[in-house]
């Protein structure tokens, strides 16, 4: 979504913009500008498309923009489309704002302003943040009390940053729902929605908490929360693990893809004993046992592709602990008035840790006040809004996923879900230690298994070339299978614009068999488990239709390419691990039909990777 920088600093501070803009292009967005103080005015500019576009545009003239304070902006469309005169920063006056999230009350505010005067050039809501500002700096001509001032008139989720041109010294910036970083330097100082962005200038932040505002400028930082002035610590980071850039690789996707032996080793790290693999490391999770061993029941809230992976988590809870576990949407629990039982442990599972429908539906909980409830975030993100809010913090240590097409973080979430079930089932003795020591050592074996299903990347490409002129395609599986079709679906239809469905095959007959023609490539998740004679059934029902069937299969499956049936064989696993292993051929499926179809693999069109609006 969209994404923030500022720079205050001795140095021209464009390039540091421009940079940093490029750096949240992951983000998803449809225009880009910025604004920087120069000789007493603003000078603005404004693009829609990519942030190289600006770019360009800036070096027509780049002298306009040297300068020493400014705010730039990625905007990805909630209100007006994506054109030049709603691209950010607004200007009201000698005041450009910046904003990332929603004013829901923009349009009463909008008609006020427009009757004292105001004259309105955009479609956006954040337009009216910057009429506002100017209106009440005339009354209080300082522009941190004026920002003040505006704040509670607004309701909504936003992050902001703003310059006025009679304050050149100074960045006002608010967080209030929207994430929003402070890079500290030495003589220059700098906002951002995410960090990777400022790491070109600083590896030290501090994060600001719900409700700050922070005035900065070269030399100074301060922060007020409710009126009073605050301290917020500095966090210094490791700037190397958390870069990223795309290596020799043509995409971040395909990089991330495979990325995963390594993220999952590394989250298995976290839990195992190293001394005894047998064993669950005695420091993991150890606080909280007191807390998971009161628990009775599990609720899983998540989105998009988190929420497959509690899908998965859900059988895994069932099955081997037998506490029940219901896994839903965040954005349609949070709008039905759900009943939260006693003693639930809430798991919000989120790569970014800042998507609102995942925070609401947790508040939401929280407001109920269930006796017992224990909040936990999964999650991949250490600073993220998630991880503060909840109780007990699970990571994911895929490292930083760029591309929107979440893939690293889908197979480390599993992963971590999986040693949350067996800390659980150990935690309340539902799971003996034979069992355990069985699941673990089949967990280390995971690494390799991916390891060796990269190898079918050229065998997956062959068989994409299938799919680069289809128009719709089914994916099917079942059991633990099920909420892997839907992934596949889920990963084809954004980065391939390809239509996609994913089914539980069993449901077939009950509807979408109707669609089964020679037009309809149908991928099957076929690993040779208790479900597989079952699933064999299911694909003759579609081959016997004509459908052309795609399978990805265990090679011990003995299953045989034939007309209209092909075969890629994925290394042996066990079923109960399977999800983790079949996730890897329908990534590579998705991103070479991507590929092949030109799409913007990395950037989605109208999608971002951080959903912080809801
Ligand atoms: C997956 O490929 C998506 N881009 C999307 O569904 C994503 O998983 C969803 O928006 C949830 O994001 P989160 O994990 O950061 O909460």
């Amino acid at each position: 979504m969209c994404g923030i920088v500022g720079a205050v600093a001795e140095r021209n501070i464009a390039n540091i913009l421009l940079e940093g803009l490029k750096r949240l292009e992951y983000r998803g967005y449809d225009s880009a500008g910025l604004t920087v103080i120069r000789d007493g005015e603003l000078h603005r500019e404004r693009q829609v498309g990519k942030v190289q576009a600006l770019v360009d545009a800036v070096a027509i003239n780049p002298e306009f923009f040297d300068g020493h304070i400014g705010i730039a902006h990625t905007r990805w469309a909630t209100h007006g489309e994506p054109a030049q005169r709603n691209a950010h920063p607004h200007v009201s006056g000698k005041i450009a704002v910046v904003h990332n999230g929603i004013v829901e009350n923009y349009a009463e505010l909008k008609e006020e302003l427009i009757a004292k005067g105001y004259e309105f050039t955009s479609q956006t809501d954040t337009e009216v943040v910057a009429h506002l500002i100017n209106d009440l700096y005339k009354q209080t001509p300082d522009l941190l009390e004026a920002v003040r001032a505006v704040i509670p008139l607004l309701h909504g989720a936003f992050a902001l940053g703003i310059v006025h041109v009679d304050s050149p010294e100074e960045l006002i910036t608010v967080r209030l729902g929207s994430p929003l970083v402070i890079g500290v330097g030495i003589g220059e100082n700098f906002i951002a929605s995410d960090q990777l962005a400022l790491l070109p200038v600083t590896n030290r932040f501090m994060y600001l908490e719900e409700g700050d505002i922070a005035k900065l400028t070269r030399n100074s930082i301060q922060i007020f929360a409710d009126g009073v002035e605050v301290s917020r610590k500095i966090h210094e980071i490791d700037a190397q693990q958390h870069n990223a850039d795309k290596g020799e690789f043509k995409h971040y996707m395909l990089k991330e893809i495979y990325e995963q032996p390594d993220a999952v080793a590394r989250t298995l790290e976290m839990a195992i004993d190293s001394t005894n693999t047998s064993k669950l490391r005695d420091d993991f999770l150890q606080r909280h046992e007191d807390k998971l061993s009161g628990i009775r029941n599990i609720q899983i809230l998540a989105c998009g592709t988190s929420y497959h992976a509690g899908m998965v988590a859900k059988y895994w809870f069932e099955n081997l602990t037998r506490l029940p576990c219901s896994v839903e949407v965040a954005s349609e629990f949070r709008y039905r008035n759900p009943v939260v039982v006693d003693n639930s442990l809430v798991i919000c599972i989120s790569q970014s840790g800042e998507t609102a429908d995942t925070l609401s539906a947790l508040r939401d909980t929280q407001k109920q006040k269930p006796t017992g409830l224990v909040s936990l975030a999964l999650c991949n993100v250490a600073t993220s809004s998630l991880v503060r809010e909840t109780d007990i913090y699970l990571p994911t240590l895929a490292g930083p996923e760029i591309g929107v097409a979440s893939t690293k973080a889908f197979t480390t979430q599993l992963v971590a879900l999986m040693l949350l079930v067996l800390k659980v089932g150990a935690t309340q003795q539902r799971m003996d230690s034979e069992r355990l020591g069985t699941l673990l050592s089949e967990l280390q074996q995971l690494p390799g298994q991916l390891y060796a299903s990269l190898h079918l990347d050229a065998a997956i490409k062959t068989m994409s070339e299938s799919f680069e002129d289809k128009k719709s395609c089914l994916f099917l599986g079942r059991g633990l299978q099920f909420p892997i079709a839907l992934e596949g679906a889920l990963k084809l239809k954004e980065i391939s614009y390809i239509h996609a469905e994913g089914y539980a095959a069993g449901e077939l007959k009950h509807g979408p068999l109707a669609l089964v023609d020679k037009d309809m490539p149908i991928v099957v998740l076929a690993p040779k488990d208790s479900m597989f004679d079952k699933l064999k059934a299911n694909m003759q029902e579609v081959h016997a239709r004509h459908g052309e069937l795609f399978v990805f299969a265990s090679e011990s499956s003995k299953m045989v390419a034939e007309d209209r049936m092909h075969v890629v064989y994925v290394p042996d696993v066990c079923e109960t691990l399977a999800p983790v292993v079949y996730s890897i051929p329908v990534q590579l499926l998705s991103y070479h039909v991507a590929v092949m179809r030109g799409t913007d693999v990395d950037q989605p069109r109208n999608l971002a990777k951080s959903v912080t609006v809801e």
